[in-house]
């Protein structure tokens, strides 16, 4: 059963704390935007950073890239989004309501009592449209169709215009690898879920290129990195699982393809998209740009289009998973403590610093302590309220560890760590604290 009224705490708690805002809010909004706080940003920035460090540092094969948004528009052309990145739309005339024709019957038409669009008598349905989800703009002063450019719907088009230069620059060899994060943009007709389906997002790609005959060995190496990395997030594995497309749902590109899917409170749904692409790539921008772009394999003497296994996560959608897989409410001591209990590696805010009073010293050696923590990683300073309550507020931010200053600092020149998911307290010298945080949050 979808449980829905976890999405409304999990958004509303979003708002409160600073991780997630509703776009341009003071005008009202803007369908399906959102813009990411304090909290948020840090959040959103951990997970990319792992996902970069994964791939790009810990590895020999794989080149970083950041290609602009905007490419000639050839380039949609050759991908295939210009004539196919459709869907299918009906009309109702009646109520305006706009619906994906293949999806009619989980939607709502918007006359009261909502129905199923086409089943109330005054529905007025127009046949299916093809409706394109990219976003069109115009380059220099003319507003015509020749300055038309696509703000781009997906971020693996960059990395095949530039995987010569790549090549050449790095002096990789096939098999090799380009990863980049950054901006996409699609007019999606049925956005919504809060920040796992938007009209902006940033999305994570790695296209790997390889020998022909040797990607759908590829394809199943990459499809176990990348569900391990899921795991290593701290997702609960029991919620993780794949999808294979069967044959009907393969993209036109595609010569197999696996969703890693999570089980969000709204069902399972796609976080990653695994897909071999073949050489279907490559061989378009080949014959739309007239440039040959095979590999030259020196050791072998050999010619050949590589083939390319791609892995596409959402950077928002892997973020809206974080959140939602770390939500947690429980009961202590007759109150109920609401939890994000977030991997520490991933956590916007590490630890927070604590003083039980402001007088006799402790406030100024709390100041110290907090300064010192400062330099190496997020934390928060708060002297305001009771104790108990400034421990709710940092579970509630998903921070792990709150460093308590009592009279004992003063004397032992020790403070208590008490740990987010347990609650237990550690007695740690103030000396070893920084090395001691460090090590249970990289
Ligand atoms: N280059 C392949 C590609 O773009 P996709 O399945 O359309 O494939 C890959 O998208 C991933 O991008 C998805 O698994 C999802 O995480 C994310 N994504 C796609 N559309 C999105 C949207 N409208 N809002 C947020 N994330 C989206």
């Amino acid at each position: 059963m979808a449980d829905t009224s976890v999405m409304d705490k999990i958004v509303s708690l979003c708002k409160r704390r600073g991780f997630v805002f509703q776009s341009s809010e003071i005008y009202g909004g803007v369908g399906s935007v959102w813009d990411y706080g304090p909290l948020g940003v840090e959040l959103k920035k951990n997970i990319k950073e792992r996902w970069w460090k994964s791939l790009v540092y810990q590895r020999d094969d794989i080149e970083g890239l950041d290609a602009a948004i905007l490419m000639h528009p050839k380039v949609w052309e050759a991908s295939g989004h210009v004539a196919g990145f459709t869907d299918p739309m009906v009309d109702c005339k009646t109520c305006k309501g706009r619906f994906r024709a293949d999806k009619l019957v989980d939607a709502k038409c918007l006359q009261k009592p909502s129905k199923q669009p086409g089943q109330h008598d005054a529905c007025q349905l127009t046949e299916p449209r093809l409706f394109n989800l990219m976003f069109k703009t115009f380059m220099g002063p003319m507003e015509d169709s020749a300055a038309v450019v696509y703000l781009r719907p997906e971020t693996a088009q960059g990395i095949y215009v530039n995987y010569q230069n790549v090549l050449t620059a790095s002096r990789q060899r096939v098999p090799f690898g380009i990863a980049q994060i950054g901006k996409a943009f699609r007019n999606e007709i049925t956005p919504g879920n809060f920040i796992f389906r938007t009209r902006e997002f940033e999305q994570m790609e790695m296209q790997f290129f390889v020998k022909p005959g040797s990607d759908m060995e590829w394809f199943e190496q990459w499809r176990e990195i990348r569900m391990q990395w899921h795991k290593d997030l701290g997702l609960n594995p029991a919620k993780l699982q794949w999808h294979q497309h069967g044959p009907t749902e393969l993209a036109h590109y595609a010569r197999a393809a696996y969703d890693i899917e999570y089980e969000f409170p709204f069902g399972w749904q796609e976080i990653e998209g695994i897909h071999n692409r073949g050489d279907f790539d490559l061989g378009r921008h080949q014959e739309y740009s007239g440039k040959k772009l095979e590999y030259y394999d020196q050791l072998n003497n050999e010619r050949y289009l590589p083939y390319i296994v791609e892995t596409s996560a959402g950077a928002d959608r892997v973020t809206l998973t974080v959140l939602v897989d770390a939500y947690r409410e429980e009961e202590v001591e007759g109150e109920t403590r609401v939890v994000l209990g977030f991997h520490p590696a991933v956590a916007p805010i590490k630890a927070a610093v604590l003083p039980l009073m402001k007088k006799d010293g402790l406030g100024e050696a709390a100041d110290a302590i907090y300064r010192d923590v400062k330099k190496a990683m997020p934390t928060f300073y708060d002297d305001s309220g009771a104790i108990g309550r400034r421990y709710r507020r940092m579970d509630e931010a998903g921070t792990p560890f709150c460093i308590t200053v009592d009279h004992d600092t003063l004397t032992a020149d020790s403070v208590t760590v008490r740990h987010r998911d347990s609650m237990q307290q550690d007695r740690i010298g103030t000396a070893q604290l920084v090395a001691w945080l460090r090590e249970r949050t990289a």
